[in-house]
């Protein structure tokens, strides 16, 4: 049954007086409480701030503090749902009437509750009050959901065999959004599982372009189009059907994250975009900067609220960019940054199993060790400058999407001359190379490239000391991305 249910079961038994259910879905929460309420032969009452306690007077108990101390004075018992409550708890009488309603509670007769999409829970009363947060449908209510639809929508033609995959796509939305989406597509007398799932990611991907902060990244860069850094492809390679409903009905671990860091330049983020197109599993960037200026609220909220809006889009990657600004504990705003990382790190440890997290770090030794170890990500890759194997494969890839003609060029050559360089300056050679031959008005040539090769400053040559650093660092901390390993260049 739904753990979400028993839950709710538990805390009756617990006999907890009052209760907090956060959760953006009235209708479907009531309906728990109700199943709850009938099971246990205890009956639901509601309050709202328009209607007042139902089965009172109404003008009598609009005010959330005389509906309160109604609740007491005449010892109602049963569910009693409040559904417009914490915009009133800034009143210091409502939560002192809250609290009053709690030593009021008489051997478990009755279970006041709060019902509110926002989650507000006043800072005294949170050892009285039991928070639940109510999570989107789960794949039996869904099922369920798509039979009752199923029964009564005559044009419904999904085959049997789509329904699981179909359900798995829903999942994160909540039942309006669900019921929203299935009448769409069902007004295509044909529509096929494809373009219901298709429908489905595009109702997601709304959700989370509200958010303002998740940034929906298209998977638009294959494979081929990173080169070296073999382990890593091989890597993501294996784990291309674990987020496939067969490889989770089959019971196979889901991985739950990757990090990988290096010198800058070297394809990490580039990588991460990869991983959406080859998995086939929507990626969303975290915009860190965003969490942090407070346009949203405060930080902590907002990255709470952000990996619960990721969630409820899973199966999805969650790309954390640059981690180390985010998480790194730093003079400047300590507190905040700490707070948001041991909430990160508890998340990670808990988080629903089908969202990955793709991480990435620059200055790694900004990095706190915990962090790194073991159980919080699958795997720690190193991402090095390429040798020079993977510095042609670089160029090829360049080259050919710069419609170059790949026969022309030397390789030999030109990873002589790029000696020490990273993947981001071998595309700026190759791209600078067409654009001055494109002035010229002729396809561009080695001699373009050697010119506009000899015009860069590499990293390398600048960063000497620090990528020595950031090298021997890593060295027992993660695993090389190359398969050329800790090849000295
Ligand atoms: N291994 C690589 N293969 C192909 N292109 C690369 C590679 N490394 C870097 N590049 C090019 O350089 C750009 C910047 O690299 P990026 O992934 O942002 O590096 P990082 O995140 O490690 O700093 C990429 O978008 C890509 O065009
Ligand atoms: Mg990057």
């Amino acid at each position: 049954m739904s753990t979400i249910l028993d839950e709710i079961r538990t805390t009756v038994r617990a006999q907890s007086p009052v209760v907090y259910l956060y959760s953006s879905e009235e209708e479907r929460v009531l309906r728990m409480v109700g199943t709850v309420a009938a099971e246990a032969g205890a009956e639901v009452r509601q309050w709202s701030c328009v209607e007042g306690l139902a089965g009172c007077d109404r003008d009598a108990t609009t005010d959330p503090v005389a509906a309160l101390q109604t609740v007491i004075r005449e010892d109602i018992p049963g569910f009693i749902v409040f559904k417009d409550l914490p915009p009133f708890f800034s009143r210091p009488e409502v939560i002192r009437a809250l609290r009053d309603v709690y030593y009021a509670a008489k051997g478990g007769r009755r279970m006041l509750v709060i019902l509110s999409a926002d989650l507000a829970m006043p800072e005294t009363l949170k050892k009285e009050v039991h928070l639940i947060e109510v999570p989107p449908p789960e794949s039996e209510e869904i099922l369920q959901q798509l039979t009752d639809i199923r029964a009564t929508d005559a044009k419904y033609n999904l085959p049997d065999e789509a329904i699981q995959e179909v359900a798995m796509a829903l999942k994160g939305l909540t039942e309006t959004e669900i019921g929203h989406v299935m009448r769409r597509v069902l007004q295509h007398e044909s529509a096929t599982k494809e373009e219901l799932v298709d429908e489905i990611f595009h109702e997601k991907k709304n959700i989370v372009k509200k958010s303002g902060y998740l940034e929906f990244s298209p998977p638009r860069y294959g494979i081929d189009g990173l080169g070296g850094l073999e382990n890593l492809k091989d890597w993501l390679i294996k784990r291309r059907r674990m987020f496939t409903p067969e490889a989770v009905a089959a019971g196979v671990p889901v991985p739950k994250g990757l990090l990988m860091m290096g010198i800058s330049g070297c394809g990490k983020s580039l990588a991460v975009k990869v991983i959406s197109s080859l998995w086939e599993i929507p990626l969303f960037r975290l915009d860190m900067n965003l969490v942090f200026s407070g346009i949203y609220g405060s930080p902590e909220e907002t990255f709470h609220r952000a990996l619960r809006t990721i969630e409820s889009v899973a199966p999805a990657v969650l790309w954390i960019d640059e981690i180390e600004n985010a998480l790194g504990i730093e003079e400047s705003g300590l507190t905040i940054s700490s707070h948001i990382f041991s909430s990160f790190l508890t998340w990670m440890q808990e988080k629903p199993p089908m969202v990955f997290i793709a991480a990435t770090a620059n200055r790694i030794q900004a990095l706190p060790a915990e962090i790194i170890r073991k159980g919080r990500f699958d795997q720690v890759f190193f991402c090095d400058l390429p040798v020079a194997e993977e510095r042609v494969e670089i160029f090829r890839i360049h080259l050919a999407r710069n419609g170059a003609n790949l026969d022309d060029f030397d390789y030999k050559m030109l990873t002589v001359q790029t000696e020490g360089w990273n993947g981001a300056e071998i595309e700026q050679a190759v791209i600078s190379a067409r654009t001055e031959a494109y002035y010229d008005g002729r396809p561009f040539s080695q001699r373009d490239l050697d010119i506009s090769i000899a015009k860069i400053v590499p990293l390398s040559e600048t960063m000497e000391q620090q990528i020595k650093g950031i090298r021997s660092w890593a060295f027992s901390r993660a695993t090389p991305a190359s398969s050329f390993g800790r090849r000295r260049r």
